[in-house]
């Protein structure tokens, strides 16, 4: 609950409907009367400046999006910006009082605090799109209270609780006999079809929770056509492969054991079967699962497993309040990656993660790369198959990623530098210069965390 100070100072920028809140205490009915008519506001604010004309799938061209020479910059602004943001969810949530999420509220935060939106060539021709400092102060404010109430993590410092990173919880809760038969499963090459394979093969915990090859090589020497991400932290993506495909841990580890390319078992018959003969282990895995091996128990046990897989970090230590966990030159990355717009994409606890991103906003990356399109590559369109969702990849955490090379759903950037480059001149538009990139780069260093006590390498 909010106390009364917190209350009135969060209520402070907003008009006449607000003021009436402004009670000698907050009680939580007051509260959620305020943060609705805050949400309102906000919603308001991005009907009245047109945001959604650009940013959302349904919007009608406007009549000088239909005019010659002006008119195709439009439509290309038009699609360009719904690319990268489609506010429509946003602003159903908002008029609904439904949460939003924590990606579209760091870049509309970004929008209000960089004053970037709309695009400069259109304050000539589209009145009234700029947001005017009333406005960006009651997005700022908004942005504040609802990272407050839904994404902050209890140990932040005060000093930090508005960063768009957020440092990781110590634990989430699990059950630690499953988590031991998880593990075991987890390291088992039982699960897959010539025993050869595991989970620890693509994703060996000793080598960033990835394998460290472009493609991963299965069974009988098949690879796939992505490159594997690391298994650490991923409980806290909001879904899990590239395009987005399994929702949870649970879904996800059913994938490989049955997955031609991967372990090449025929099914979860066929592996209960062989796990079953292993009497030492049977024994246990009752104990805890009476109904024996199939596949909801065996995948359960090892997304119970992955959920231990955190690894806190000496970032984490400075949003929790040590100072001297960072050098000046490692804040001064992390200025840069705030500045240049990466904590907006990579935002979170898990610094991405949680939502699904086109990959190319500013030019072709798949031009750029100069290789034919492949399957991986359409990403999210995989599962929907809608075109919108063409080249939209899940946003990989930014976690350990001085320890998981090579980069990208394709595999097809080895240093970390480049990866760096690649996302400022394609994501962002920008070209950074050697001194600023390294600086990332010692910002990124700080991001290896430690897992059962050991820092990993
Ligand atoms: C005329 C079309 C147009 C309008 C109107 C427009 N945008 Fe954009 N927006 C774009 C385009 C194009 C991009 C792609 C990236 C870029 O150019 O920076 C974009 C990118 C963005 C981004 C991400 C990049 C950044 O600079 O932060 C945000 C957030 C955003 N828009 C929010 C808004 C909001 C909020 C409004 C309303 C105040 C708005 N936009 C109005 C076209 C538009
Ligand atoms: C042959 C190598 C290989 C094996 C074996 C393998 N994986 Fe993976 N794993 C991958 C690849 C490649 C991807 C990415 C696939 C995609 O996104 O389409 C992936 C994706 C994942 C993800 C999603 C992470 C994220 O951020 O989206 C998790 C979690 C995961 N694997 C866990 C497991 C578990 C658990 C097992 C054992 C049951 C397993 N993997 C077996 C290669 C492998
Ligand atoms: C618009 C959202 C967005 C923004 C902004 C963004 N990224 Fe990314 N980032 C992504 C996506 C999506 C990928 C994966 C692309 C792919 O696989 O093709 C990615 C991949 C990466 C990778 C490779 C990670 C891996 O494990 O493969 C790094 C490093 C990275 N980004 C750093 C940055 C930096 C630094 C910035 C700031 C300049 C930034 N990103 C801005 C969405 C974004």
């Amino acid at each position: 609950m909010l106390n009364t100070i917190h209350c009135k100072k969060a209520c402070m920028p907003f008009g006449l409907l607000v003021l009436a809140l402004l009670l000698p205490s907050c009680s939580s009915s007051e509260y959620k009367q305020y943060a609705d008519n805050q949400a309102k506001q906000v919603a308001s604010i991005i009907r009245k400046n047109g945001c959604l004309e650009c940013h959302s799938a349904t919007a009608k061209v406007p009549f000088y999006g239909k005019l010659p020479l002006i008119g195709p910059v439009v439509q290309a602004d038009m699609k360009e910006g719904t690319r990268y943001l489609d506010l429509t969810d946003m602003v159903n949530a908002l008029d609904n009082g439904k949460p939003v999420s924590e990606v579209d509220l760091a870049k509309v935060e970004n929008t209000a605090l960089s004053g970037s939106m709309p695009p400069i060539k259109y304050s000539g021709m589209h009145w009234g799109t700029n947001l005017n400092s009333d406005e960006k102060a009651v997005i700022i404010a908004w942005a504040k209270d609802v990272r407050k109430k839904n994404f902050t993590t209890p140990t932040v410092s005060d000093e930090f609780a508005n960063e768009p990173v957020q440092p990781l919880m110590a634990f989430l809760p699990t059950d630690s006999a499953k988590v031991a038969l998880g593990f075991e499963l987890y390291h088992d090459t039982r699960l897959s079809g010539d025993n050869t394979i595991a989970c620890a093969t693509c994703h060996g915990l000793n080598t960033g929770g990835v394998d460290r090859k472009q493609y991963s090589e299965g069974i009988n020497g098949q690879f796939g056509g992505v490159n594997a991400p690391t298994v650490y932290n991923a409980a806290l993506n909001i879904v899990q492969f590239w395009d987005g495909r399994a929702a949870d841990l649970k879904e996800q580890a059913a994938g490989p054991p049955l997955n031609p390319v991967e372990m090449g078992s025929l099914s979860f018959d066929e592996i209960s079967a062989k796990l079953a003969e292993d009497k030492d282990l049977s024994e246990r895995f009752l104990k805890v699962y009476p109904e024996g091996f199939n596949q909801s128990t065996i995948t359960d046990a090892i997304a119970e497993f992955e959920k231990t897989l955190l690894t806190p970090s000496r970032f984490d230590k400075y949003l929790m309040g040590d100072k001297n966990a960072l050098t000046a030159e490692e804040l001064e990355g992390y200025r840069l990656f705030k500045d240049n717009k990466c904590a907006t994409c990579h935002t979170g606890v898990n610094m991405g993660g949680q939502s699904y991103e086109y990959m190319g906003i500013k030019k072709s990356y798949f031009d750029y790369r100069g290789t034919g399109l492949t399957d991986g590559d359409n990403g999210r369109f995989a599962v929907t198959k809608n075109e919108q969702d063409r080249h939209k990849f899940k946003t990989p955490t930014l976690r350990n990623v001085m320890i998981t090379p090579p980069y990208m759903h394709d595999g097809s950037i080895t240093s970390v530098e480049d990866a760096i480059r690649i996302m400022h001149q394609f994501q962002i538009g920008k070209n950074i210069s050697d001194d600023e990139t390294a600086k990332i780069v010692l910002f990124l260093n700080t991001l290896t965390g430690e897992y059962e006590g050991k820092l990993l390498q």
